[in-house]
């Protein structure tokens, strides 16, 4: 991880030492380009401005007076005649003689720019024609010793190494705490994230940000929190499985037994044998409905919709229970108007419907009355089971829906209840992205609704 930190470092510095070392060299010499123009105009303008007095009065004794003003100055002059005679000069010529070159074509009264080169030769130089009546006569040489301009481009040069140095420094402090800043919470990120693999859910990352990084902490903590919640669930489930499991055969193998072992009553030997016949279906029930929550739990599980004429298929439900009912002298009606159709799983949407009115025969005093409704409501499909049994305490209600949790153990146990049916029912409604509403009051009875929402293709 400190590798990544590093990392991280030398390329924001290469990148930003790069950037300044571009941007110093075009400023560096944009700057001394500029100064050695102005200081060539300067030269030029001063030369012009010799050639003005000489135009008005071109005698000898203005031409000392000139040389005279210039070998006060920084600047040197030389006159020389238009054969490039040298006819005064402010100071030794001989050095710049060779910079005396007379012009192959006339020039125009604003002179032009002999030496330019500041860089290899010691002086740059100007040059203006002196002309009267029309006549050209005479030009005027400009000298500037380009020693100035060399130790001006010096002291710009250490200014410029100084803010160079003060830049790189503080990319370097910059880098180093951005790099932490970065690496630090990956760091922790890491940590925690490798204790997940090892089983320790219980990981807390104190989020510092609210940026990228601070998401992906939160995702982390959120994945350790759900990790460890399904954990906990996963362990709970297998706990129950077990106990639902070794109860039916601990009631099948201790009467099997108590039948094979002791000589009997026929009646009594009938009796035990009813119980183990009444155990082993439950066995078989609990392992079917198992069996279906393993297969909506993997993902294999798809649901095939297709177009359901509701009435038909209903009426056809009643026909299949109608045993039941009877068994149990129930008043069963159903409501459901002609041509609703429905997109669902046929064979899920049954198995729905049949876990629901399953409950409320079971959890119903005999001769009661169930309802099973649909209407449609704007775009909606509702379907209504509705008894007016036993109900369940307003407490609980949530609770139903929870894998094994039966209002009281012993007396649904007895009426052959596993717990299951209501969290196959949950899943098999949330598969359809339906909607799921159950309404009781104890002792008066359930509804359950399912909403079936935009459902309407017709
Ligand atoms: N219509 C109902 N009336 C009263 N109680 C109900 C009804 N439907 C469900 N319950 C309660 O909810 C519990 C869970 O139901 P379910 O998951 O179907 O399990 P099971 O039917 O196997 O007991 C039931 O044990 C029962 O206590
Ligand atoms: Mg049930």
């Amino acid at each position: 991880m400190k590798k990544l930190s590093i990392k991280l470092g030398i390329l924001f510095f290469l990148i930003i030492f790069g950037l300044i070392t571009v941007m110093f060299f075009f400023l560096h010499m944009g700057i001394a380009e500029s100064r050695v123009e102005e200081e060539l105009k300067a030269l030029q303008a001063r030369g012009n401005s010799h050639r003005a007095i000489l135009e008005k009065h071109f005698n000898k004794e203005t031409i000392d007076h000139v040389v005279l003003m210039e070998s006060e100055s920084m600047t040197d002059v030389i006159i020389t005649n238009k054969n490039g005679k040298v006819l005064n000069s402010s100071s030794e010529f001989a050095s710049l003689k060779k910079y005396l070159k007379l012009p192959a074509s006339p020039i125009t009264a604003e002179g032009q720019i002999v030496e330019d080169n500041w860089k290899d030769e010691p002086y740059i130089a100007t040059i203006s024609p002196v002309e009267v009546n029309g006549q050209l006569i005479a030009y005027v040489f400009m000298f500037e010793n380009t020693a100035s301009v060399h130790s001006l481009i010096q002291g710009l040069n250490e200014h410029f190494l100084l803010a160079g140095w003060i830049s790189v420094c503080l990319t370097i402090i910059i880098i180093i705490f951005l790099s932490k800043g970065i690496t630090k919470p990956l760091l922790k990120m890491k940590e925690a994230t490798s204790q997940l693999s090892k089983g320790q859910f219980s990981v807390s990352l104190p989020i510092a940000s609210d940026d990228e990084l601070g998401d992906l902490a939160k995702s982390i903590e959120l994945l350790s929190r759900d990790l460890n919640y399904l954990k906990q669930e996963r362990n709970e489930f297998l706990a129950s499985i077990s106990h639902e499991l070794r109860t039916p055969l601990t009631y099948i193998k201790g009467y099997a037994d108590i039948v094979q072992k002791r000589k009997l009553p026929d009646e009594e030997r009938e009796k035990y044998l009813n119980i183990i016949v009444e155990e082993t279906n439950r066995l078989s029930v609990l392992i079917k409905e198992l069996f279906d929550l393993a297969k909506i739990d993997q993902n294999s599980f798809a649901i095939q919709k297709e177009r359901i004429d509701l009435r038909p298929f209903f009426t056809k439900m009643e026909q299949k229970l109608s045993l039941a009912f009877q068994e149990k002298g129930i008043n069963f009606t159903l409501q459901c108007p002609q041509n609703i159709f429905i997109q669902a799983d046929p064979l899920r949407l049954e198995q729905i419907i049949l876990n629901l009115l399953d409950n409320s025969i079971k959890y119903s005093q005999a001769g009661a009355d169930i309802k099973l409704k649909a209407w449609q409501h704007k775009k909606s499909i509702h379907i209504s089971i509705q008894d007016n049994g036993k109900g369940i305490p307003e407490k609980e209600i949530p609770l139903i829906f929870n894998r094994f949790y039966r209002v009281e153990k012993s007396r649904t146990r007895s009426l052959g209840g596993t717990g299951l049916g209501l969290a196959i029912v949950k899943e098999l409604v949330q598969a359809h992205g339906a909607e799921l509403h159950v309404k009781s009051k104890e002792n008066a009875g359930t509804e359950v609704e399912l909403i079936f929402k935009g459902e309407l293709k017709q």
